[in-house]
């Protein structure tokens, strides 16, 4: 199920500028809510220059840490000692050495398997958000971050698999994954990291242009069907652009 908030594609110079306009994005966002804030990080190598950026002046003195959550889109099943580990590399990036222990919200991978870690983390999403039901007009997240594979995956949702399609669960198990790394996966489904102010694709360097001129040319993939109630931005490089791109 997508939503079906607008959305917009934002270019940038290069990854460092990307990091800066994500981190700039971040800070407007929680600018935007006195209360509490929850944001929704994603895994992969993309966000890391902006994890590291958080954890540095003048960004880490703008963020109201203790009033500040934070959530992971989709978790690969290992322990979070394995390099893996989606929240452990953010974790080990910032969140350890700037946020309050209570207000990390890992997905727990020391569950039987991945769909009683899914159940879990449901559980925790719903406790947070106070209902188990969405409200369109109340956003589970104020921001989530998110990345797209080579197969135009995006979280742990990926094409054609039967998750992408869930309309009532918030985290779903994904015994097999599609591409590298071959591990399981929990993710959060469509609805769950809809529910938000603002989506937030991160793509750069020239591995995603292959990808890009795919969903820019209109294919019906995860990462195209992935929509906030908010708005849904896609942050890009110019490496990642098809040639010879010219519209905005
Ligand atoms: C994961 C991710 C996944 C990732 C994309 C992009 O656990 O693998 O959350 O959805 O964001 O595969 O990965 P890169 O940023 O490494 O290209």
């Amino acid at each position: 199920m997508a939503t079906s908030g607008h959305r917009q594609l934002i270019t940038v110079s290069d990854p460092a500028a990307l990091a800066t306009a994500a981190a700039e994005r971040l800070l407007a966002r929680i600018a935007t809510n006195s209360g509490r804030v929850a944001i929704c990080l994603t895994g992969g190598s993309s966000p890391k220059k902006l994890y590291q950026l958080l954890a540095t002046e003048p960004w880490r003195s703008k963020i109201p840490w203790p009033r500040v959550h934070w959530f992971i889109g989709d978790e690969r099943f290992v322990s979070p000692e394995d390099p893996l580990h989606n929240m452990a590399m953010a974790q080990r990036t910032f969140l350890d050495s700037c946020a309050p222990a209570a207000n990390i919200h890992p997905i727990p991978t020391d569950s039987v398997n991945p769909d009683e870690a899914a159940c879990r983390y449901e559980r925790v999403l719903q406790s947070f958000y106070g209902a188990d039901r969405f409200d369109p007009a109340e956003s589970l997240f104020d921001i989530v971050l998110m990345g797209v594979g080579p197969d135009g995956h995006t979280a742990s949702l990926f094409p054609f698999y039967p998750a992408i399609d869930e309309t009532e669960r918030w985290v779903v198990g994904v015994p097999e994954a599609h591409v590298e790394p071959f591990v399981p996966r929990v993710t959060l489904t469509l609805p769950a990291l809809g529910s938000c102010r603002e989506m937030l694709f991160e793509m750069a360097g020239t591995e995603k242009r292959a990808i890009l001129t795919r969903l820019l040319d209109g294919e019906n993939l995860p990462a195209s069907q992935a929509r906030a109630i908010g708005e849904t931005i896609w942050l890009v490089d110019r490496a990642a652009l098809p040639e010879n791109f010219g519209g905005q």
